[in-house]
């Protein structure tokens, strides 16, 4: 039997009942939970589910897992500590072919963002470090004080959608020509000092945003594990996506509405050349929380849920 921590600390699992109905199809089937946290939507998907049922949390992050003690869940529970673009490598060690749903709550848990050690938050005085997984030998402040100005305006400009990329890199090179950066508060300040103090929240968390993604490669596994879902699930089986900022949402979006087309018929195509979709879209418009959810989770404000069914046809 495998025993989750209730007294560990609090992490409200978003869009929980819409995740349990959407990704559940055979009560007795096998689940992976690629980004296990706290537990929390592992727990409620855990007791909707029969006995012989089998789940796989999956995080990076050793601190959430480590969390893990008395609280049961009645299922085979299977964890494993690592990223989860090395899901089909899971899969192959637990000797599991194929599963019947997957789901993905990305972005970081409360706990890693309410400790400063992590220096995820521009509100917490931190070490630049920002990794979800803390093997990871790129840190926040490498990337700050070793990418050139270009490569940090570009970063900024793409994961964090910001329009003074270019000043605030500029700034965060001079400032470490004084002395490297160090501190989530040295950042802040490069923000700070570069941008109107009317934009500066809204630019602070694009930047803190676009670090965190290059540290952690967020895009990059998210692809992968999208490709590796329709290896993946059985027929019927779906992937549950919830993101929290538009650049993993229009991803998401975009596989999901890709991989739902026919191509159409060619001239001089034969019937059997013409590709069958390996999704269909459960629904196109994401789902998101109700008022009473964020108001209970303002964490919930930003979530958009999309979930897809893996189609019949072998791929
Ligand atoms: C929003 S939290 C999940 C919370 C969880 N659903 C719950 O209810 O407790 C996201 C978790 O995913 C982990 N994570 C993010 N990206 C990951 C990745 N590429 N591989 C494995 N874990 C990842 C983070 O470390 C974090 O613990």
């Amino acid at each position: 039997m495998n025993q989750i921590n209730q007294t560990q600390p609090r992490h409200i699992p978003v869009l929980v009942d819409e995740v349990c109905t959407f990704l559940i199809s055979d009560p007795s089937g096998t689940y992976v939970d690629g980004t296990f946290g706290l537990g929390g939507h592992t727990r409620a998907l855990s007791s909707l589910l029969n006995p012989d049922a089998t789940l796989i949390g999956i995080d990076q992050d050793r601190s959430a897992l480590d969390q893990l003690s008395p609280d049961s869940i009645q299922q085979d529970l299977h964890l494993v500590c690592t990223n989860f673009e090395n899901l089909s490598q899971v899969l192959k060690d637990l000797h599991i072919a194929k599963v019947d749903g997957i789901l993905l709550d990305l972005g970081l848990n409360s706990f890693s963002l309410d400790d400063p050690e992590r220096g995820f938050a521009f509100g917490l005085t931190g070490p630049l470090d920002m990794r979800f997984d803390r093997d990871n030998p790129l840190t926040a402040q490498r990337v700050v004080n070793g990418y050139s100005e270009k490569a940090l305006a570009d970063i900024i400009y793409r994961y964090g959608e910001e329009r003074y990329s270019r000043r605030i890199a500029r700034r965060i090179v001079q400032m470490r020509m004084d002395k490297p950066l160090t501190t989530s508060d040295e950042l802040k300040e490069a923000v700070v000092r570069s941008v109107d103090r009317r934009f500066q929240n809204k630019s602070l968390a694009r930047v803190f945003q676009a670090i965190r993604i290059e540290v952690n490669r967020e895009l990059e596994v998210l692809e992968t594990i999208l490709q590796t879902a329709l290896d993946v699930l059985s027929p019927q089986g779906r992937i549950a996506v919830i993101s929290y900022h538009s650049l993993e949402d229009r991803m998401v979006k975009n596989f999901f509405r890709d991989r739902s087309m026919d191509v159409p018929l060619q001239p001089g195509m034969r019937d059997d050349e013409v590709r069958i979709p390996f999704l269909k879209r459960i629904s196109k418009k994401p789902v998101i929380a109700s008022d009473d959810e964020i108001a209970a989770n303002p964490r919930a404000r930003s979530a958009k849920l999309r979930v897809a069914e893996r189609t019949n046809h072998a791929s």
